[in-house]
């Protein structure tokens, strides 16, 4: 199945064509192309992403993207004719981002007479751990556009498999007991993980997006200098709350910083001590959620992924437990295109479509 899908549901606009193959147990991905036009820049003076900048964006990218595409086609030598299936993100995510995308591909279903597969971000991001390993070495940069040939790859995932999905919406773990059938076990009862991180790095004038910036700067620091609280580590469910820990890091700011403001050493020892709060809860967590359903594998997904310290934390301790774990590829732990199609095609075999309108509140 070759698979068009467009995703608009926060700050970057993204478009890929995937080719997918094989059967639900061992679904495998071509990608053929992966754009990604992201607004970062244009989000950082205002410390945060502004829906309407967000929609503008997405209004004037999309026809760019889709030229492009065009183009990229002609130059391999397929037409449009060649595409099975449009897929298009409908939630969760910021609702007039969210529409712009449905709209379009409504317009582009409509004129080359294709199907049109609303998808959910959140299983996009599950499903991202499943796409070509050769993507290891190519790179987005932040702003530009990117076309690049992928290989085929799947990781022989080994069920039960327990799974973190954390982004700068959601920090949900959930249990596969086979890529298409899964059922969540917790999730936050207030912040993301990802918000956690961007709200610490705005206590720390980082810029936005935080979580890149809180792990750099954690690297300078000492992750044992300032015992924060790890929040719900011992409660008896999998639910997460990270809101108190940001408070935390508020109070300490107020209660140390001198007059003329944190040093560079006390930013990065709070930086690398917030850190390993959140980390101790997620692999703890995760580790206990393992324990108790047998599972064989271990995954991490989502923008909050990309934590270099957290993938190599998570897979040693997976590891020392005798657990198979798998994190996505880099370039497709934030926001793309590519993760769309996978979800799109996995949820084909269970005959998944959710409507064609945007869900802001969508939930895996
Ligand atoms: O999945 P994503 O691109 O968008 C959502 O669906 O939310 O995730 C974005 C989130 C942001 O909160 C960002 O700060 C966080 O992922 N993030 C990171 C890192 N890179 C991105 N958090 C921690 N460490 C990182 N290296
Ligand atoms: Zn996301």
């Amino acid at each position: 199945m070759r698979i068009l899908a467009i995703e608009t549901s926060c700050d970057e606009t993204a478009m890929s064509i995937v080719d997918c193959h094989g059967e639900s147990k061992k679904p495998a991905f071509t990608v053929l192309a992966n754009l990604i036009n992201s607004q970062i820049a244009i989000h950082r003076p205002f410390g945060g992403v502004v829906p309407q900048l967000a929609k503008r964006e997405h209004i004037k990218n999309l026809p760019i993207l889709f030229k492009e595409l065009e183009e990229l086609m002609q130059q391999a030598g397929f037409t449009f004719a060649t595409i099975d299936t449009i897929a298009v993100t409908v939630g969760p995510g910021l609702e007039p981002a969210l529409w712009q995308g449905i709209e379009f591909a409504k317009v582009i279903s409509e004129k080359y007479k294709k199907p049109l597969i609303g998808v959910n971000h959140m299983e996009g991001h599950m499903y991202s751990v499943l796409l070509p390993k050769s993507a290891l070495h190519s790179k987005v940069p932040k702003g530009d556009l990117e076309i690049k040939n992928f290989g085929t790859a799947h990781p022989e995932m080994v069920f039960p498999a327990v799974g973190l999905v954390v982004s700068g919406g959601h920090t949900i773990l959930v249990q596969l007991n086979s890529f298409t059938e899964w059922k969540k076990l917790g999730e936050t009862r207030d912040d993301a993980a990802g918000e956690a991180f961007d709200k610490v790095a705005r206590l720390l004038d980082l810029p936005y997006p935080g979580g890149p910036e809180i792990e750099r700067l954690a690297k300078e620091g000492d992750a044992k200098a300032i015992d924060f609280p790890r929040p719900m580590l011992n409660s008896n469910d999998y639910d997460f709350s990270f809101s108190g820990l940001k408070t935390a890091v508020l109070y300490h700011i107020r209660d140390e910083a001198p007059a003329s403001g944190l040093s560079q050493k006390q930013k990065a020892d709070i930086a690398a001590s917030f850190q390993q709060s959140v980390m101790d809860v997620l692999i703890k967590k995760a580790m206990r959620a393992a324990e108790a359903c047998g599972a064989q594998s271990v995954f991490l997904c989502g923008g909050v992924a990309a934590n270099k310290t957290l993938r190599a934390a998570l897979e040693k301790e997976a590891t020392s437990k005798g657990l198979h774990c798998f994190v996505p590829e880099f370039t497709f732990n934030t926001d793309n295109a590519v993760m769309i199609a996978a979800a799109a095609y996995i949820g084909s075999f269970n005959g998944k479509n959710y409507p064609i309108t945007a869900e802001p509140n969508l939930n895996l």
